[in-house]
């Protein structure tokens, strides 16, 4: 851990356009356009605080490891990290949607031994394990969607937003698994070591989240 900077780790991607919108709101400002370039490290407006984007999986390694301070990431991926290993201090309320099983519609899901597709292997084993079902998970990276189409999977886990994605493939969503949202974390060691610091800017995107409109989920 750098003491003297305070380092941000942010998830590369779509959620980037709405997350640097709060993180100026909270007077963070990248020294350069963010996704013009193929940097990974910027410096911002604050002498002391550097800006890393990766991806949304490895924001949660790099901040309960420590070579980042504070990390903005989807719930999804820190439900799928699974570790108590840092504090989720604040709920940035952007990238909402909800964790589901979906299948082919009107298909059962009743064989003793269902496939089920995911990027989440975790988050899908864990709640199998929970129904007490038996379960053969397969590990996809994306195009999910696929995966039943193409008789890979009985079923998928993976994000729901408007269903779209779903419908365009002869899917439906079934079972609720978990509500998603960005959220910001923090490593337990700076939360004590740069408090004053970490606490400041908590605050400063709290007070950004409060003032953002209210969206109807
Ligand atoms: C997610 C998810 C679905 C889609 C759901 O994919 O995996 O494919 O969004 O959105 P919808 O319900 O509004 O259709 P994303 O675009 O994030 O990329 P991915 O394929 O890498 O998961």
């Amino acid at each position: 851990m750098n003491p003297q900077k305070l380092v941000i780790a942010l998830t590369k991607g779509r959620i980037l356009d709405e997350v640097l919108p709060l993180l100026e709101k909270a007077g963070v400002v990248p020294s350069e356009t963010i996704g013009n370039s193929r940097k990974l490290l910027f410096n911002s407006n604050l002498p002391d605080v550097q800006l890393m984007v990766i991806r949304g999986s490895d924001v949660c390694t790099y901040v309960e490891l420590g070579s980042a301070d504070i990390g903005i990431a989807g719930k999804d991926m820190i439900l799928e990290y699974g570790s108590q290993g840092f504090y989720e201090p604040v709920d940035l309320r952007i990238a909402r949607c909800r964790l589901m099983t979906a299948a082919p519609t009107g298909a059962s899901l009743d064989s003793p031994r269902l496939r089920v597709a995911s990027k989440f292997v975790n988050i899908a084993k864990q709640y199998f394990a929970r129904l007490g079902r038996q379960v053969d998970i397969i590990k996809l990276n994306g195009a999910l969607e696929l995966a039943p189409l193409m008789g890979l999977a009985d079923c998928i886990v993976d994000i729901v937003d408007t269903g779209n994605t779903l419908r365009a493939h002869g899917l439906e969503p079934r079972d609720f698994i978990a509500e998603i949202s960005t959220r910001v974390i923090v490593n337990r060691a700076a939360m004590k070591i740069k408090h004053e610091r970490v606490q400041s800017l908590l605050q400063r995107l709290q007070a950004a989240v409060d003032a953002m409109p209210a969206v109807k989920v």
